[in-house]
């Protein structure tokens, strides 16, 4: 028996059960915004604007006007230029296609399912993204992620190529799986460039904006709308992002930022399929979080104290076990978000996550971050340090690298 194979039994042995594929905030991070659940009293149900939460929306279909106020500054943008939703951005992003593909964006000449629609997306990237707009009958057209945001050469190329190229979806700011962000420089080519279609559409899915890791060493998030404005393509960018990773995931409140004139627009759609949004969420996360100490920075600053030393132990053992010099894998040391995208150096990706899965550590399924789960080299693992303790997120690293070791191995033979 090799060494190699030796410690991967040795491992084994133990009986482990952890869990390294959910990209879900731990316990501790949900006990921060307990105080949500009674942040509006049985008195507090007027707002300041003169809502009463209890009714149907009188305010309109975009949201309470607190919360629009507060979600756009949290995007650099106005109130009116903001639309606040119900409980999460991914259903978001699925009524903005469902209009565009429907009815046609407001820059459109006619709906897009008729055109047998293509959409950009950056790989590696968000399985769900994939499986949101295949469901909803796009043909998928990939680019590569680099360390400063998706390759925009090649999105320029694609964008003109053919009209049936309708936009590009992407997370701006560090990234899923890899921690990237956009510089302002790709942001500013993206929102200026030429297009077949004359509703190319940036769908920026800033799920990470304000998650960073190391508050004095951050990334800035760029902004869309501003800068799709000065360029002349005043409607070119729908900028989504939520409360999942801040408050509660999946039961908080999804938002927007565009153009105020989208923001009417999709009102007006909305408006067919509801009353309003939930007004009593909307109220309550307003007044949690304007009361929690510092805002919403002063919560994710306390987010990253929990969740920075998680991914400093992914690091820490992937270099103490595997090297720095990618003779095994390679990985990267994001500054914000929830993921750790590690890349084999051999093709054993697949191999890697059956192996782990064998000796109790549960993986993101290789190929989940390309579309179709097929990742052409077989290399890379999404890893999701958040949601167990650091202790945990150590150990399972640990058994990570000796399964990487072996794999390699392996496939040498
Ligand atoms: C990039 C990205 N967007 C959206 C989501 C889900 O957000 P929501 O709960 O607001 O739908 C996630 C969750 O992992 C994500 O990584």
């Amino acid at each position: 028996m090799t060494a190699a194979r030796e410690q991967y039994e040795a491992f084994k042995a133990l009986g482990l059960k952890l869990n390294m594929q959910r990209g879900q905030p731990s316990d501790q991070d949900f006990d921060l915004s307990t105080g949500l659940l009674n942040a509006v009293g049985p008195h507090d149900t007027l707002t300041r604007s003169g809502q009463d939460i209890r009714n149907y929306s009188a305010g309109g279909v975009a949201g309470l006007p607190e919360a629009r106020e507060l979600f756009g500054a949290l995007m650099n943008v106005s109130a009116e230029q903001t639309l606040v939703w119900n409980n999460a951005s991914l259903e978001l992003q699925g009524h903005v296609l469902t209009w565009a593909l429907l009815k046609g964006l407001p820059s459109s000449t006619s709906s897009w399912a008729t055109q047998n629609p293509q959409m950009i997306v950056t790989t590696p990237g968000y399985d769900r993204h994939f499986l949101l707009l295949q469901t909803l009958g796009f043909e998928l057209l990939t680019v590569d992620m680099q360390p400063d945001g998706p390759d925009v050469e090649a999105i320029e190329r694609l964008a003109q190529s053919s009209e049936r190229v309708k936009g590009v979806l992407f997370v701006p700011t560090y990234s899923n799986p890899g921690g990237e962000s956009i510089s302002a420089a790709k942001a500013e080519r993206l929102a200026a460039m030429k297009a077949a279609a004359r509703d190319f559409t940036l769908f920026a899915d800033d799920a990470y904006r304000v998650h960073h890791l190391y508050p004095e060493n951050r990334d800035v998030a760029v902004n869309f709308v501003d800068l799709c404005a000065a360029a002349g393509n005043p409607d070119r960018a729908f900028v989504f992002s939520s409360t999942s990773k801040v408050t509660f995931a999946g039961a908080g409140l999804g938002f927007l930022a565009s153009s105020a004139a989208n923001v009417k627009a999709l009102g007006g759609w909305l408006n067919a399929q509801s009353i309003g949004p939930n007004k009593v969420e909307q109220w309550r996360h307003v007044r949690f979080l304007e009361e929690y100490p510092g805002g919403v920075e002063g919560l994710m600053a306390r987010h990253a104290e929990i969740i920075a030393p998680k991914f400093a132990a992914v690091d820490e053992v992937l270099s103490a076990e595997l090297g720095r010099g990618g003779e095994l894998a390679s990985w990267g040391t994001p500054k914000g978000g929830y993921f750790i995208s590690l890349d084999t150096t051999l093709p054993v990706a697949k191999r890697v996550v059956e192996l782990a899965a064998a000796a109790g550590v549960s993986l993101t399924p290789a190929g989940a971050t390309y579309p179709g789960g097929h990742d052409p080299k077989n290399s890379n693992i999404r890893l999701a340090p958040t949601r167990p303790p650091a202790d945990e997120v150590r150990q399972a690293m640990q058994v990570v690298a000796a399964c990487i070791r072996l794999a390699s191995e392996d496939h040498q033979k």
